[in-house]
């Protein structure tokens, strides 16, 4: 088990699915899974200011799986769907309430049990997977992180205004960071990796270093 935490926009996906690649394991993105659970429960008619008996009962009601990098809601591919800007939105605000955190971890635990995992997330290297043979936590300035989002939604065909992005960005970063349960945060055994204005195969480089580091 490799995990990789970090602030959103950080790289994690692009670096996690690199580097399963380059060890032959399988990868895991569980913001892909916050995603979709949070889609699950707007689709129910849950607003943010539901209770949590409200979202446990929906939570019933929803199935949520990741398998070979597509995501299913209910046995349907929602892979397309959850990259939609509002859903990263839903995400974040769904993914701090602990009904959600529950129903999740005992998914994202369950896949590792029959694969070696590159896993990444927010809370990968803290809560899911304290135990992982690497743990390393990628970080990038929010200048470089506003830039990677708004290339990437302008490649789909968005029209952006960065400014905006810039703020989302910050807005979901004190979310994730300040919530109660499992909040963003670097584990004193995680490796911190900086990315900003480093390529990707320079970061690559460097956690595969970090893997490969007192082998
Ligand atoms: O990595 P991402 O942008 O797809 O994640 C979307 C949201 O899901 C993120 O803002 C917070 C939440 N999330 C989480 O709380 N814990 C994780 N392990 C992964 C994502």
């Amino acid at each position: 088990m490799i995990a990789i935490d970090g602030p959103s926009g950080s790289g994690k996906s692009t670096m996690a699915k690199l580097v399963a690649g380059e060890l032959g394991y399988a990868y895991l993105d569980t913001g892909a899974l916050y995603r979709a659970t949070a889609l699950g429960l707007v689709r129910l008619g849950l607003h943010e200011d539901a209770s949590d008996e409200e979202i446990a009962a929906a939570l019933e009601k929803t199935a949520v799986a990741f398998a070979d990098g597509r995501v299913l809601l209910n046995g349907s591919d929602v892979s397309g769907e959850i990259r939609l800007p509002e859903s990263g939105h839903y995400a974040s605000v769904f993914s701090a309430r602990p009904p959600v955190r529950r129903y999740l971890l005992g998914i994202q635990r369950e896949a590792a049990r029959d694969a070696d995992l590159v896993a990444e997330g927010r809370d990968m290297t803290t809560v899911v997977f304290p135990g992982a043979y690497r743990k390393i936590y990628l970080d990038a300035s929010v200048d470089e992180r506003t830039r990677r989002r708004t290339e990437e939604l302008l490649a789909k065909g968005f029209s952006l205004n960065a400014e905006k992005i810039r703020r989302e960005i910050i807005e979901r970063d004190e979310r994730d960071s300040g919530r109660k349960i499992a909040p963003l945060r670097r584990a004193e055994d995680a490796a911190y990796i900086n990315s900003t204005g480093l390529s990707k195969e320079e970061v690559l480089l460097l956690i595969l270093n970090v893997v490969r580091s007192g082998e």
